[in-house]
């Protein structure tokens, strides 16, 4: 018991620095951060899943969950939600919900590649809030274990290539890169993001990599981490602020997710 609830301490203390350090958030997405994260530094994020918080404490597990984290924090008027009366409470959660439900994403791997080979992997989402989703290639579906791909032995070649809602290629994001920079970044901001939850429709979004396999062969695993809002794409969610618009839950709200894809598995040979 003595461990774990040491165990819990250190969690909560260390997510809570990490919000400190980044008070305002990223609503609007971590814009001028144009290189490589791991999901675990989305501290304010709810998790779309229990799964991806394994290993934990069980309340750190139910507290990060999305619905503990945001459903219930809407549904009891808490915070932020405490101004707004029951029915438009009712409607926030409704929209969310049908944002969460339409929100996924999948990555396409090769199961078996040889050492050194160059292949390519594609991560496509779906839904999110906008202005943007966040993509990253990571070892496994673990919010706050999880690395990047190329912690691994993988490599990034080049730039990925990033398709938005529009069907268009876009080279925002990697061009914001300072000009001596390499582009071959791993998380990736896809602009262009918008959810039309009256007419259900939702924005689709393709990022391909370009890899080259580890030189030692063996089973690795591979996994998309999405990140992505869910407020603001209810009339209900957003609040026009003096820096654009803003979750109704506020930049350190809970209202954004993390999401990960199923985990493959690549044998290198
Ligand atoms: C202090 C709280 C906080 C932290 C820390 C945080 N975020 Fe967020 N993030 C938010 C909020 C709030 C939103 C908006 C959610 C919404 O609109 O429902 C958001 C949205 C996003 C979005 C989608 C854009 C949007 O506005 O919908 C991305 C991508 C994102 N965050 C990535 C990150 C990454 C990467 C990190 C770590 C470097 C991070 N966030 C850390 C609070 C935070």
């Amino acid at each position: 018991m003595r461990g774990k609830g040491w165990l819990l301490s250190a969690v909560v203390g260390c997510l809570s620095l990490v919000a400190v350090a980044s008070a305002q958030g990223y609503p609007g997405g971590p814009l001028v951060a144009v290189t490589d994260t791991g999901p675990f530094c989305a501290s304010c994020h709810s998790s779309a899943d229990r799964e991806q918080l394994r290993g934990l404490p069980a309340a750190f597990i139910e507290n990060q969950f999305f619905e503990t984290k945001h459903y219930k924090a809407i549904l009891e008027g808490r915070g932020p939600y405490k101004d707004m009366s029951p029915r438009d409470r009712e409607r926030l959660l409704e929209d969310v919900k049908l944002t969460d439900a339409n929100a996924r994403v999948t990555l396409t791997a090769p199961g078996t590649v040889s050492r050194g080979q160059t292949v390519q992997v594609t991560v496509t989402t779906r839904g999110g809030a906008g202005p943007v989703v966040g993509v990253m290639l990571v070892d496994t579906n673990h919010r706050l274990q999880s690395r990047p791909v190329t912690a691994d032995g993988w490599m990034i070649v080049g730039a990925p290539v990033v398709i938005g809602p529009d069907g268009q290629e876009q080279t925002k994001w990697v061009n914001s890169r300072i000009p001596e920079l390499k582009k071959n970044l791993n998380f990736v901001l896809v602009f262009g993001i918008k959810s039309d939850l009256a007419n259900k429709v939702f924005p689709e979004t393709k990022v391909t990599y370009t890899l080259r396999a580890p030189s030692e062969p063996g089973r690795y695993t591979m996994a998309a981490a999405f990140i992505h809002g869910t407020e603001k794409a209810s009339p209900l969610g957003v609040v026009q602020a003096a820096a654009g618009p803003m979750p109704r839950g506020g930049s350190n709200g809970p209202s954004s997710r993390i999401r990960f894809s199923v985990v493959r598995t690549i044998t290198v040979q």
